[in-house]
This record gives C-alpha cells, sequence and structure tokens, in this order.
C-alpha cells in the first residue's frame, strides 16, 4: 500500500483529499496540529501525524520518528496554508516559509517522496486583464496583486528551484463545495435576501467544485507527470449574477440586489479586520482579499489541464451549487 502524506488535512480541501486517498487504496497520513479539528478526519482507516511547520527542530524529530517507524512517505499533497489572516505577516510565514522548513527538513531526513504535490492558487498569478475575456496563461508572468498571492508565488518559486523534487502544483480558483466556509457567507447573505455586489462592474468569475479538485490531485500523482504546474478550473466561467441567481433558485429565495460601491466595501473590509483583530475570528472580507474580490477577470487557461491529465470537469456551477446548498441544509449551515 502506498503511504500519501496530506498536510492542512483538517481542512475544507484536506479533509475530502483524505477521504478520496482512502477510497482510492492508499494508506493516507493526515497530517495535523495538535489544535486541529478533527470533525472531517473520521474514517476509522486515516493515521494521523502531528506535525510543527513553524519549528524545524521539531519537524525533524516528528518526520524522524515517523520514518524509523514506517518508512518514507511514497505521496505528499502539502495543502496546509492561510487564505486569511489578521496578521500580514502570516501569510508569508505560513505559505511560504512553511513550506520551505517542510521540504527542507525531508531533504535533511531523506525523505524526498516520488511526488510532491503543492497546492498554491490562480491567486499566485494574479487576475486577468480587466474588461477582457483573455484568459490567464500558463507561460505569462505571474502578477500577484495580494499578499496571499505573493506569498503562494514565491513557495512555488521555491519549489520549483529544488532540483531532488519531482513536483506538481496545482493552482485552484475559486474551490466551493459542502464543508466550505468562505463561499458560505455569500449563501447564508442571499438566504436573508440580499444579494451584494462589488461595483459595477461585470465580474468573470471561475470555479472548481471540490470534488472535481480532488480527483486532479491523485490523477496527478497516478500519472506519469512531473515538474508540471496547472490551474484548476471548470472550463467554463460565470458572471457574479450568474452564480448568485443559481444559489437564489437552489435556496428558493428572492432577493434584493445592492451594488455597493468600492469605497464602501472597502470601509466595511477595514472595520471587519479591526473587529476580527479584536474577536480573534478572522473575517471572509478583509483588505488583502479585497484585491482578489475585486478583479474582474478571473478565467484561466484550462486547455493543458484537459490535454495532460484528461480533466473533464463532472459538476457544473449548477450541479455544485445543488449539492453544496442540499449539504448545508442537511448540516444546518443554512437554516
Ligand atoms: N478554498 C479555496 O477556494 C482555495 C483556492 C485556492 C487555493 N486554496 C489553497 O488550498 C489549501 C487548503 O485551503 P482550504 O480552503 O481547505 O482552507 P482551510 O479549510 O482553511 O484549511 C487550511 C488547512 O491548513 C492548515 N493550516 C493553516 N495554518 C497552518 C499552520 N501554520 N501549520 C499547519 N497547518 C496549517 C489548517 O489547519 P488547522 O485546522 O489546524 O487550522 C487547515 O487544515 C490552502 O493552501 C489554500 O491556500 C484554497
Amino acid at each position: 500500500m502506498k503511504k500519501i502524506l496530506i498536510t492542512g488535512a483538517s481542512g475544507f480541501i484536506g479533509s475530502f483529499l483524505c477521504e478520496k486517498g482512502i477510497e482510492l487504496g492508499y494508506e493516507v497520513w493526515a497530517g495535523v496540529r495538535k489544535t486541529s479539528s478533527r470533525e472531517f478526519l473520521q474514517h476509522p482507516e486515516l493515521n494521523f501525524i502531528v506535525l510543527n511547520f513553524e519549528d524545524k527542530d521539531i519537524l525533524r524529530s516528528q518526520l524522524g520518528e515517523f520514518k524509523s517507524k514506517n518508512g518514507r512517505f511514497d505521496f505528499m499533497i502539502h495543502n496546509a496554508g492561510i487564505t486569511k489572516s489578521s496578521n500580514m505577516e502570516d501569510y508569508r510565514s505560513i505559505n511560504f516559509l512553511n513550506t520551505r522548513n517542510f521540504i527542507e527538513v525531508i531533504t535533511e531526513n531523506d525523505m524526498i517522496p516520488d511526488k510532491f504535490l503543492f497546492t498554491s492558487s490562480l491567486a499566485a498569478f494574479g487576475p486577468g486583464k480587466d474588461n477582457s475575456s483573455e484568459p490567464i496563461r500558463l507561460d505569462q508572468k505571474p502578477e500577484p496583486v495580494n499578499l496571499y498571492g505573493k506569498s503562494k508565488l514565491e513557495a512555488e518559486q521555491y519549489i520549483q528551484s529544488q532540483e531532488k523534487l519531482k513536483y506538481i502544483i496545482l493552482r485552484p480558483t475559486g474551490v466551493y463545495g459542502p464543508r466550505e466556509r468562505d463561499y458560505l457567507f455569500i449563501f447564508k447573505m442571499i438566504n436573508s435576501g440580499l444579494e451584494f455586489y462589488l461595483g459595477s462592474d461585470i465580474q468573470k468569475l471561475t470555479f472548481i467544485f471540490v470534488k472535481d479538485l480532488i480527483r486532479v490531485y491523485f490523477d496527478a500523482i497516478e500519472s506519469g507527470l512531473t515538474n508540471k504546474s496547472y490551474f484548476l478550473s471548470e472550463s467554463k466561467w460565470y458572471e457574479t449574477h450568474t452564480f448568485y441567481s443559481l444559489i437564489k433558485r437552489e435556496l428558493n429565495k428572492k432577493s434584493f440586489r445592492v451594488i455597493m460601491p468600492i469605497w464602501i466595501i472597502e470601509l466595511l473590509a477595514f472595520v471587519n479586520e479591526c473587529i476580527g483583530k479584536i474577536s480573534g475570528n478572522y473575517p471572509t472580507l478583509n483588505k488583502d482579499k479585497l484585491r482578489i474580490l475585486k478583479a474582474t477577470n478571473w478565467i484561466c487557461e484550462t486547455k493543458q489541464l484537459k490535454e495532460e491529465l484528461n480533466f473533464e470537469a463532472e459538476y457544473d456551477l449548477d450541479k455544485g451549487i445543488k449539492e453544496t446548498v442540499r449539504w448545508y441544509k442537511e448540516n444546518g449551515w443554512i437554516k
């Protein structure tokens, strides 16, 4: 049985990766923190390893102990990361420095796997040209517009500089589905009868349903491909209005359309951040995220994903939203 380590296992994407790994017959090791929730890591065949990416000495001994008992991992998916924080320095330290610590330690411990997958983000490339339907291309120069995207890009560049590492970099666009807590904010807003728009420009958005996303990881592991990068997205793009309409239809709600000027949203993001700093709960809408949210073109190139990994989304937005709303309701996340 091939051993796979999945970091960030306790999160939205990580929990689905763990389940899929077990379903496909891997020996799955969920990389968690001592404090991580195990709410969605209940499968009886799941193994756990506590990892501390911040402290290289501790990480070295945690991974060293694993190796002496179990040997090395065949595959690793480094998926741990943050998309929001009250502390601007966290982006770089968690998304980049922790990734570097991890790779340095597995190199020193002679634990380099057969393949190392890294969850980056489309944000590492930044949005496409405003008022255009030209997709963000894989061969263009990355131009991230926020700290989150910059931290992912720095991690990518470090990974690409490692001669011994056989890597695949995956750059998802917006991922949605059951268990997801950020888009949930939009579903709840519409459920309460409001649909907010950031300014009056048409936004071209892209999405990938979580179950489509995780198939790509395992297809990439099982393929002969190495040292490649892909954007992960459904090939279709959607206007914000269409996204909201599909949610509305599924929730069977009527909602009131509010077009918010960008400056009001900026003010709201600032206030949200101040509250977040005091309460310790970091808000979905914050200044760094706003740089991404207000961009108008998130169309990205997916032909390489189709040609090289044979990817075809099983879920378009319509089907994915149906399943997401059903799950939110069944689990009481939306009343
Ligand atoms: N969701 C999206 O739309 C999207 C799009 C593009 C890329 N991504 C990337 O996908 C990955 C997973 O995101 P997600 O949406 O599943 O987010 P999530 O639900 O917030 O999960 C994040 C995971 O990372 C772990 N983590 C955070 N800081 C850590 C640290 N300092 N040390 C160890 N583990 C840490 C969390 O552990 P705890 O539970 O202990 O906090 C959690 O397991 C991230 O790298 C994110 O940047 C997400």
